[in-house]
């Protein structure tokens, strides 16, 4: 399959950390029995994959500017062009052997995301999208699923963790859509539940008090699969708000529908 020379940028960067973060992950296992425990490696892991897609990225687009979640912004002289980057989405998974976790590039231009590259160096999934030119799992074409009744649909959600997020509002809405699903999730990687969604594993996915980087490559990969993203009132901009849900037109309208009135 070819791609873009943009494009291919982002998927050698994106497989060159991850061969060093399934390095990592082979780590962990060691390092959960020893006294200090696999934090610190894990924090390390994820600063040292930043700054090789960083210096991957840097080095193709000299001057774009960069977002990433650990080294924050970094500003180029093209100003029309940022990367927007999580060097490791889905910490509490790696750090406890799962292997859902993930690598997220985006890039934007002006205001909008204009391609994103989502790669699982655990499994080798890689999905990939580029405004216009569709989204992509391993080469293989993307399609949102299909489903429009609720009662068929299996939909992930976040969990705020400890200390974060509201909680008892996410009872309140587990609660509403718990009872009208087939299926409820919790995977752990924003970002993968995102692609999950483009990929038609998942027919939705809903989640507050993200960040640009979790959402950003998986925006651009729904859409370019056929799905809908915004945030939780369902006409605004999730990577503005920090709230998102996505899935096909008809599942993403009854998502809206049911989870709008309750943060309100
Ligand atoms: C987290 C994951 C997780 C989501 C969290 C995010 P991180 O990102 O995407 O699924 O529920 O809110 O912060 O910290 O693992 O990069
Ligand atoms: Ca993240
Ligand atoms: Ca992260």
């Amino acid at each position: 399959m070819l791609h873009s020379a943009l494009i291919n940028v982002m998927v050698k960067a994106a497989r060159h950390a991850g061969r060093n973060l399934k390095r990592d992950l082979g780590e962990i296992e060691h390092l959960q029995v020893s006294m200090k425990g696999p934090a610190d490696f894990v924090s390390l892991a994820d600063k040292r994959a930043e700054e090789m897609l960083y210096t991957d990225l840097t080095k193709a687009r000299p001057g774009y500017g960069f977002i990433g979640e650990e080294g924050g912004s970094r500003e180029g002289n093209d100003k029309s062009h940022t990367w927007i980057v999580d060097p490791l989405d889905g910490t509490t998974n790696f750090l406890h052997g799962i292997p859902q976790f993930a690598i997220s590039i985006a890039l934007q231009r002006e205001d909008t995301i204009i391609a994103g590259v989502i790669y699982n160096p655990a499994n080798e999934e890689l999905y990939l999208a580029e405004r216009g030119k569709g989204a992509f799992l391993n080469d293989q074409r993307l399609r949102v699923a299909g489903r429009r009744k609720l009662s068929d649909c299996v939909v992930a959600c976040g969990l705020p963790h400890i200390g974060r997020g509201d909680h008892d509002l996410s009872r309140r809405e587990m609660t509403e859509i718990q009872t009208r699903v087939a299926g409820l999730r919790r995977f752990g990687a924003a970002s993968l539940d995102m692609a999950f969604v483009a990929a038609g594993r998942l027919d939705g996915y809903w989640e507050r008090n993200l960040k640009a980087w979790d959402m950003a490559a998986g925006q651009i990969i729904v859409r370019e699969a056929g799905g809908i993203v915004s945030g939780i009132a369902g006409d605004d901009d999730a990577l503005k708000t920090g709230n998102v849900i996505c899935g096909n037109e008809h599942i993403h309208a009854e998502l809206v529908k049911i989870l709008k009135p309750l943060g309100d």
